[in-house]
């Protein structure tokens, strides 16, 4: 387990400056107040309200270049295909697609988001647990790039709708590798215990199958993905290796090998692990995977992560033996804390000087105890109606939102270099309400 990332009370928490160095996009203007990507979040929650998503476009689209470009040295062929997953708002989506980016989906509903941002079907890798045949049906009838196929079962039934669709479908199938890529219990997907990929026991045998006897099936390829947040070499390593032996096995066999898709999982610095570069991992898949394949690749969190801020406001502050910072955020906006002990840096939006930092429990208005976003946080005194940030939201963030507590989906604004723009709008308690039908009996 990789304490450092989680809320853990041993570990010393980064400086407010040790957090504006690690975002170059947030920092504090003449007046204290705080800017991301040149516009002022105090004015950003003037004008929508709080809690409010900030993503912007400048940081997204960096990093996606930076993830890119590590592989450049590398590799003739490598597919880049963004994990809608972590981020699937379409403004992301298209600005990733400018960049060449494609989309990895677990989803049929992802995989139309993908499609309605402009991401071509054939950029559109299909992953995902449990499809349903109306799923595989579209994804046949597209022609995407490829599903990832997580059992005999899957393959089979995906061989029967492709056959009756006349058409065949480009597949690879998703190998459990059964390895411990030392992220929290719940983001860990590689282990065999998981519900993930095809035990490597039995991939040959299976290979063999769709590529001789499947007519609806091209088989191209091995996919695994190894887990997410993982900030050390060693689970990379130990899985690329153990997907180049299956290739190896699969070629002695006759078997075609074309395609290997890598997955995504590149972890981040949330607190103050050591986060690992993308060129850690374009170095690692050099030095294990055969390069006489194309490559694919599924980032989503080290993309999207620090793209994206929650902007709070303090509805109250409650004091006693604990100091309890009450924002109007709540863990049905950001449920990555509640769900995964994660920690997130929290900025003050107005510039404290002088003042020596207090320890606050930053807490969400959810009747749940799990509602915390912070314990023991030092931060410069805090008032009822002071605004604060909640770094590293752009992943995992407003796309695993809930209305739990019947509060309204929040805003979201994309900035870029000074300008602002609302993606969208606050969802209304009406829209809420209208949803909701009495029984035929009750309603008269
Ligand atoms: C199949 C698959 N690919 C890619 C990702 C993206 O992972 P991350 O956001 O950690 O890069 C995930 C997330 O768990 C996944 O399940």
């Amino acid at each position: 387990m990789a304490d450092s990332i989680f809320m853990t009370a041993e570990q010393t928490d980064p400086t407010i400056d040790t957090l504006l160095a690690r975002h170059p996009a947030l920092g504090y203007d003449g007046q204290g107040h705080l800017m991301f990507d040149g516009v002022s979040l105090q004015e950003l929650a003037r004008h929508a309200g709080t809690p409010c998503w900030i993503i912007s476009e400048t940081v997204l689209q960096e990093r996606a270049t930076r993830f890119k470009e590590a592989f450049s040295h590398y590799r003739q062929s490598v597919r880049f295909h963004f994990a809608v997953k972590s981020q699937d708002h379409k403004a992301c989506l298209s600005s990733l697609a400018q960049l060449d980016y494609g989309a990895d989906v677990v989803s049929g509903g992802e995989m139309e988001r993908a499609l309605n941002a402009g991401i071509k079907a054939e950029n559109i890798v299909f992953s995902g647990v449990g499809k349903t045949d109306d799923e595989l049906k579209r994804a046949v009838a597209l022609g995407i790039a490829q599903v990832n196929i997580e059992s005999a079962e899957e393959l089979f039934r995906l061989n029967d709708l492709a056959l009756s669709l006349n058409r065949t479908v480009r597949v690879a199938l998703r190998v459990n590798p059964d390895i411990d890529a030392g992220t929290h219990a719940k983001i860990t997907t590689g282990k065999a215990e998981n519900k993930f990929g095809i035990a490597h026991q039995h991939v040959a045998e299976l290979y063999g199958k769709a590529q001789n006897e499947l007519d609806g099936i091209d088989i191209v390829g091995l996919a695994v993905h190894l887990g997410s947040q993982i900030i050390t070499e060693t689970p990379y390593r130990t899985g690329y290796n153990k997907l180049a032996s299956m290739v190896q096995d699969l070629r002695r066999r006759h078997l075609k090998v074309s395609v290997l898709d890598c997955g995504g999982g590149l972890g981040i610095s949330y607190r103050n692990e050591k986060a690992p570069e993308p060129s850690m991992l374009a170095k690692v898949i050099a030095e294990t995977l055969p390069d006489d394949v194309t490559l694919r690749l599924e980032p989503g969190r080290w993309i999207s992560a620090p793209s994206g801020v929650l902007l709070s406001r303090i509805i109250e502050i409650k004091k006693g033996s604990r100091q309890f910072a009450i924002i109007d955020g709540g863990m049905n906006d950001l449920v990555r804390p509640a769900m995964y002990d994660a920690w997130h840096g929290i900025l003050p939006v107005s510039k404290a000087i002088n003042v020596r930092p207090i320890p606050y429990d930053v807490v969400g208005p959810i009747c749940e105890s799990s509602d915390v976003f912070a314990r023991n946080r030092s931060l410069p005194p805090l008032e009822k109606g002071d605004l604060i940030t909640i770094l590293d939201a752009g992943a995992y963030g407003s796309v695993m939102s809930s209305t739990y507590n019947s509060r309204p989906f929040a805003a979201q604004i994309m900035v870029r270099e000074g300008q602002w723009s609302i993606i969208q709008k606050r969802q209304t308690l009406d829209e809420i309400l209208q949803r909701e039908l009495l029984p035929s009996w009750a309603a008269g």
